[in-house]
């Protein structure tokens, strides 16, 4: 106890002095029920988080995904170069580039959900949905299309996955929907975009983003649109209220 005690101590001295409150779902992320307590008397850290890169007044989406995103965030990049090679329209190449910016800058769970929601504002209509419902599209083979079940899912869900019953409804409404094959499209860029020998740089896309994501002047989160608090968030992860 003492030992977690001094842990403590040295944590937030580090930190001038703050306490670091972690959001209720970090830990129930770490299958934790009890939470953390506040030192009596201790400061909350509000604000920058002096442990991460400090970002520009009005960060663009390119800041955040070099300041913020997950080093998974390769794996976007790759299946935007995929997009490109194999002749997608732009603003579908946009939307390979951020099809799991849910899982690479926010939340895993429902990250289709998580991931439209951030970018909703800035891209196109087409674009935001295809995000959102790449999540449930991909559970479901299109053999018209040539899409097949992903061998990775077979590995990291198992054989036996059976895709939830919210997951399987809304795949049976987005069948029917106009840009089904949009949501289809980044399936099948996405596939096989998972190569540990493969660095592609983000300056390949910085045309694409510059035409076709609605990077607001005031900076990502300061400029009041529906998801500026998810950018927020992301900037100052640990901002105690
Ligand atoms: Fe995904
Ligand atoms: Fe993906």
């Amino acid at each position: 106890m003492e030992r977690a005690e001094a842990h403590e101590h040295q944590k937030m001295e580090e930190l001038g002095q703050r306490f670091i409150h972690k959001s209720w779902l970090f830990h129930l992320a770490d299958g934790n029920r009890t939470g953390d307590v506040r030192p009596p008397g201790a400061q909350v850290l509000m604000g920058e988080d002096p442990r991460l890169p400090p970002m520009p007044e009005q960060p663009t989406l390119i800041d955040f995904f070099k300041l913020r995103f997950s080093p998974n965030h390769q794996h976007l990049l790759q299946s935007a170069r995929l997009a490109r090679e194999n002749g997608l329209p732009e603003h579908m190449i946009l939307a390979c580039l951020l099809h799991d910016v849910g899982v690479a800058a926010f939340i895993r769970s429902d990250h289709g959900y998580w991931g439209a929601q951030m970018i909703e504002p800035y891209v196109d209509e087409e674009v935001c949905w295809a995000v959102r419902m790449h999540q449930v599209i991909k559970f479901f083979p299109d053999e018209e299309a040539g899409y097949e079940y992903p061998q990775s899912y077979k590995v990291m869900f198992g054989e036996a996955y059976e895709p939830p019953a919210y997951v399987v409804a809304e795949y049976k409404r987005a069948r029917e929907h106009k840009w089904y094959g949009s949501a289809l499209a980044i399936c099948m860029n996405d596939d096989y975009s998972f190569n540990p020998n493969l660095t592609v740089e983000l300056e390949e896309f910085e045309d694409v983003i510059g035409r076709h994501f609605r990077q607001p002047k005031e900076g990502l989160g300061n400029d009041h649109s529906p998801s500026a608090h998810m950018w927020r968030t992301l900037r100052r992860p640990s901002n105690a209220l």
